[in-house]
């Protein structure tokens, strides 16, 4: 299996694509999870994700609290989205298992300096906090990592935070700047590909058809964080974005796309957290990023429902 970090701001999706990791054994090992501050602060998203881990009947999996701020700007949250406790939807009562005392940052550098060099693969669904300071803080890592395989970002299905950005990436664009530029191996799944995975209602159904708890968890958190972007864009589902990260690793031949360069616009007030896809080649600007444009939704409904029925 492939040895993963998921960083993360849990967050409903989050939520999912945690369980999908964990639900596939075979396929994934979670070394470790580190929270970020992103749709609501970290003190929640580092609880967040350990609620998550208990619902999967997992508490030894090692959870670190990470960055409370981003680089360069006032954290901007998301309980629009995500409600006040980022994990709306379903009462979950307060996780039993600890918090791992080591800073988030650290766990990722000591984990790759730790570990054969390309043999983990990090996973960040939120902001890029984490993992841009631990790029600053100890570069010597950053040829160590396997490959960066994170959503954020949009070319076409620009916008769901301002008319130009994507949440994660608007949040902290000076650290996507660094992850950008790094020369890591980066994979990225922008709002044009999870926007091709709406959770419509018959597939709602399937979580809650399953008769158990984690079932009744992931539809309660479903309907809730859905319904947001169903009023919204008026789509037949909302988006189920993070999972798709996991989704890729196990199975990529349900994602398609195109190795292109990417930059990020960190000076602009209007367009600030935009990411700049040259999906057309024409900067003439070295390609950096395999971006993921789309998807077997059928494909990836079929396995996450398998898997989370599973655990
Ligand atoms: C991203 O923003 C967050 O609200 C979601 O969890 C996802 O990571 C989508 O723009
Ligand atoms: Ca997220």
């Amino acid at each position: 299996p492939r040895k993963i970090i998921i960083d993360t701001d849990p967050g409903q999706d989050d939520a999912v694509a945690i369980l999908l990791a964990l639900g596939s054994p075979d396929e994934i090992d979670l070394l470790g999870i580190t929270a970020v501050a992103g749709n609501v602060p970290v003190t929640r998203t580092s609880e967040n994700a350990r609620k998550v881990c208990e619902v999967a009947g997992r508490p030894d999996v090692k959870v670190f609290a990470g960055c409370d701020r981003p680089l360069a700007h006032d954290l901007v949250t998301a309980e629009h989205v995500h409600g006040k406790t980022g994990l709306d939807g379903i009462e979950l009562p307060a996780p039993r298992m600890p918090l791992q005392v080591q800073h988030g940052v650290d766990f990722i550098i000591d984990t790759l300096r730790g570990e054969p060099a390309g043999t983990v693969t990090l996973c960040p669904m939120g902001p890029l906090t984490n993992i841009a300071t631990a790029f600053q803080k100890a570069p010597d890592i950053i040829e160590r990592v396997q490959e960066i395989v994170l959503m954020g970002g949009a070319y076409f299905e620009v916008g769901n935070i301002t008319p130009a950005a994507e949440f994660n990436i608007y949040v902290d664009p000076e650290a996507a700047e660094i992850v950008f530029k790094s020369g890591a191996q980066i994979t990225v799944m922008p709002l044009d590909v999870t926007h091709k995975v709406l959770v419509t209602k018959p597939r709602l159904e399937a979580f809650a058809a399953f008769g158990t708890h984690l079932g009744d968890v992931v539809a309660g958190w479903l309907d809730f964080f859905e319904r947001f972007d169903i009023e919204k864009y008026g789509s037949a589902g909302g988006p189920l974005h993070d999972p798709t990260v996991i989704a890729y690793l196990i199975q990529p031949d349900l994602f398609s796309g195109r190795y292109i360069n990417v930059e990020i616009e960190t000076q602009s007030e209007l367009t600030r957290g935009m990411t700049v896809a040259d999906w057309w080649g024409v900067s003439g600007r070295k390609p950096n990023a395999l971006f993921i444009g789309d998807a077997d939704a059928e494909g990836f409904f079929a396995l996450l429902t398998e898997r989370l029925r599973a655990l």
